[in-house]
C-alpha cells in the first residue's frame, strides 16, 4: 500500500541526484571528458575532448577518395562544347572527370540533371547551373588568394557541400524577434533566444551580419585600462561586446575548439601571447566575409524565392560551412590539390580578335552575353564613320549576330541590342538615323562553336545608292 510522501532526508537525497542527471543530460555530452594541454603550464590553455564524440566527428568528416587523373591530350572542352566559361582550358577527359566529381560533390541523388537541362547541356536556363559556375570561380579564388587561411590544403565544393545542394551549415539574417507589437520594451535585439548560432546563450542571435557581411570592429576592450577620455579611450559598446561574444561562441562550436585555442586568456585582446591560430582565424573572417560580398550576395536575384531567407536574403558563409565542428575541415586532408582546376581563377575567355576594318564593311567582336561596344571594338566604328561622312549619299547595313548556344530568345535580344550599339554610335558622330538600316537578329552559322568570338559580332556594310 502506498504511504503518504513525507520528506525525509532520504528522498532528497535521491532527488538531488536525479536533477544532477537531469542536469548532466542537458548538457548533451555524457563523459569521459579528455583534457589536453594547449598553451604553456599553469596558463589553462586547454582542449576539452570527449574521445566517444571524437570518434564519430572523425568517421563524419572523411575527405572522399580523388578519382584517376584524366588525360590532359585532345581537344579542349572550349572548342568541342558550347557554353563553356571559365574551364575551356581543360581537355575534354578532364572537363568530364570534373564535371562528374562535382555531381559527387553538390548532387549525388540528383545527378546531372541537378545543373543540366538533358536536352541541351550547353543550356543556361537551370538557376543551380549559373550558380555553380560563379561556385567554380569563388573556388578558386579561395584556394588561389586565401592561403593566408586554407594554407595549401585548399578547399574543394566537397568541403561545403559533402553531397548536399545546399551545405548544411548557412546563415540567413534571422527574423525580427519583439516582445510584443508596440511594446515599450522596445527591440530584442535578437537576445535571450537561446539561439543555436550562439551556442544556445542568451547573446544577439545574429553576429554575423556586422562582421562576415559588415566590417564593423570586433572589439570588447580599450587600448588602455581604466581610460575613459582621450584617443585611447574605449568607445566600443556593450552591444559590441556582445556580438564579439556571440561571433567568438560561434568561432569555437564551428572549429570544435576552445576559446584557448586561439586565446591566452589571461588577456582576451592581446595577440603576442596568443597561439598562431588566432591569426589563421583573423584571416578567416576577412575571407567569410569577402566570399559572402562578392560571390554569394551578388548571385541574390539568381536564387529563387524559396533558397531565401526570411529577410530575402541568400544563404551564407561562416565558418561552419567549412569546418563543420573540426579544427581543420576534413582532418586537414588536403583533397583540392588533386583537382588542379581548382586551384588558380581561370583565365579569361579568350581575347577578342581585332576589328576588321575596311572602307565598305567593318566586322566588331562582343564579349560573352555583352551588347557593348568596347575597348578596341569600338574604334571600328571610325572608318564607317568616315566613309559616310564622305559619301553623303551612302547607307549602312547593321547585322547582329549571336552565337547558337544558349536559349534563342535570349540570344536574338542579345543580337539586336549589338545592332543597337552599333546605330547609337552613329547617330551619337551625327550620322542621320534615316541612313541606317537594321537588319534582323541572326544565328551565326551553326558550325561555329559558342565560345568562338567570331559568332558573337555586328556586320556593318556601307551602301551607295546606285550611279543613274
Ligand atoms: C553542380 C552543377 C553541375 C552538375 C551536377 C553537372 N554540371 Fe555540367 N556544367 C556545369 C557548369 C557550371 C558548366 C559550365 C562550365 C563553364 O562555363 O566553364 C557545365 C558544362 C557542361 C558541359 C558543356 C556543355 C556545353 O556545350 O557548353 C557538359 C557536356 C557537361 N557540363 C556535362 C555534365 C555531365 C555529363 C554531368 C553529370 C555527370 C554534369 N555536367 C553535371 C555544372 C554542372
Ligand atoms: C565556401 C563554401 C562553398 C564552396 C567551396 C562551394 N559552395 Fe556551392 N554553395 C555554398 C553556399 C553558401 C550556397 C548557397 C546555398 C543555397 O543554395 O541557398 C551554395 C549553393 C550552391 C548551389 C545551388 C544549390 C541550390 O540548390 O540552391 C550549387 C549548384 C553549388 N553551390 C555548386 C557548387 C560547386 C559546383 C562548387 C565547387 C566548384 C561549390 N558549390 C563550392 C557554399 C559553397
Ligand atoms: C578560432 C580562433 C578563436 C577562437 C576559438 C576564439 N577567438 Fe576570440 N578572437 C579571435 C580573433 C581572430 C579575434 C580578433 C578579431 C578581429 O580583430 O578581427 C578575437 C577577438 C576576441 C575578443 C576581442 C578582444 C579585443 O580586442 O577587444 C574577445 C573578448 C574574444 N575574442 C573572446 C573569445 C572567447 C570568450 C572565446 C571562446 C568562447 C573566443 N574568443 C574564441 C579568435 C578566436
Ligand atoms: C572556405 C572554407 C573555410 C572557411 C569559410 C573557414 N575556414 Fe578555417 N580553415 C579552412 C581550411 C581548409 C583550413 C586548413 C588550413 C591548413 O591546413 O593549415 C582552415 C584552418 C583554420 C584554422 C587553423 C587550425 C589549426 O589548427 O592550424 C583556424 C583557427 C580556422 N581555420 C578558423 C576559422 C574561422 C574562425 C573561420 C570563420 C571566421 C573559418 N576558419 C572559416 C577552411 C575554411
Amino acid at each position: 500500500m502506498s504511504r503518504p510522501l513525507i520528506f525525509t532526508l532520504r528522498t532528497l537525497q535521491v532527488l538531488a541526484a536525479g536533477l544532477a542527471l537531469v542536469a548532466l543530460a542537458a548538457c548533451g555530452e555524457r563523459p569521459p571528458i579528455v583534457t589536453k594541454q594547449l598553451g604553456y603550464r599553469g596558463t589553462g590553455m586547454e582542449q576539452n575532448v570527449n574521445p566517444r564524440l571524437e570518434a564519430v566527428k572523425l568517421a563524419a568528416n572523411q575527405a572522399p577518395a580523388t578519382p584517376d587523373e584524366a588525360s590532359p591530350d585532345g581537344p579542349k572542352a572550349s572548342e568541342v562544347y558550347q557554353n563553356v566559361k571559365v574551364l575551356g582550358d581543360l581537355s575534354v577527359a578532364q572537363f568530364s572527370r570534373h564535371m562528374a566529381a562535382i555531381t559527387q560533390w553538390v548532387s549525388p541523388q540528383e545527378g546531372c540533371n541537378y545543373c543540366h537541362n538533358g536536352e541541351n547541356f550547353a543550356d543556361d536556363s537551370k538557376y543551380t547551373k549559373v550558380v555553380a559556375r560563379r561556385m567554380i570561380q569563388m573556388t578558386q579564388h579561395i584556394n588561389q588568394d586565401w592561403q593566408k587561411h586554407v594554407a595549401a590544403t585548399g578547399v574543394t565544393c566537397y568541403t561545403c557541400h559533402r553531397g548536399n545542394p545546399v551545405p548544411q551549415n548557412v546563415w540567413y539574417k534571422p527574423a525580427d524577434r519583439k516582445y510584443t507589437e508596440n511594446s515599450v520594451m522596445g527591440d530584442l535585439a535578437g537576445q535571450n533566444i537561446g539561439a543555436k548560432s550562439v551556442g544556445l546563450s542568451s547573446l544577439p542571435n545574429d553576429p554575423f551580419t556586422p562582421y562576415l557581411l559588415g566590417n564593423q570592429d570586433i572589439r570588447v576592450n580599450g587600448n588602455e585600462a581604466l581610460r575613459m577620455t582621450g584617443a585611447a579611450r574605449n568607445t566600443h559598446s556593450t552591444k559590441q561586446a556582445e556580438h564579439t561574444y556571440g561571433l567568438m561562441v560561434h568561432m569555437s562550436t564551428a572549429l570544435g575548439a576552445n576559446c584557448t585555442t586561439c586565446h591566452n586568456t589571461r588577456n582576451w585582446q592581446e595577440w603576442t601571447n596568443a597561439p598562431p591560430q588566432r591569426v589563421t582565424a583573423w584571416y578567416g573572417i576577412r575571407m567569410a566575409r569577402d566570399l559572402n560580398n562578392e560571390y554569394i550576395v551578388p548571385l541574390t536575384d539568381t536564387f529563387p524565392a524559396n533558397r531565401k531567407g526570411p529577410h530575402g536574403d541568400v544563404a551564407k558563409v561562416y565558418c561552419a560551412t567549412c569546418h563543420q565542428g573540426v579544427q581543420k575541415p576534413l582532418y586537414g586532408a588536403a583533397m583540392a590539390k588533386g583537382f588542379p582546376e581548382l586551384l588558380t581563377l581561370a583565365k579569361p575567355a579568350s581575347a577578342l580578335p581585332a576589328p576588321l576594318v575596311d572602307a565598305m564593311k567593318t566586322v566588331m567582336y562582343f564579349d560573352i552575353g555583352s551588347p557593348l561596344l568596347q575597348g578596341p571594338q569600338a574604334a571600328g566604328m571610325a572608318q564607317v564613320i568616315a566613309t559616310l561622312q564622305a559619301t553623303p549619299g551612302a547607307k549602312v547595313t547593321i547585322s547582329g549576330y549571336h552565337s547558337a548556344a544558349g536559349a534563342l530568345d535570349q540570344n536574338q535580344e542579345l543580337a539586336k541590342q549589338r545592332a543597337f550599339a552599333v546605330r547609337d554610335a552613329l547617330t551619337t558622330a551625327g550620322i542621320a538615323a534615316d541612313r541606317v538600316v537594321l537588319e534582323k537578329p541572326l544565328s551565326a552559322e551553326a558550325n561555329l562553336a559558342g565560345e568562338d568570338p567570331a559568332a558573337r559580332r555586328a556586320e556593318v556594310t556601307v551602301t551607295t545608292a546606285k550611279p543613274k
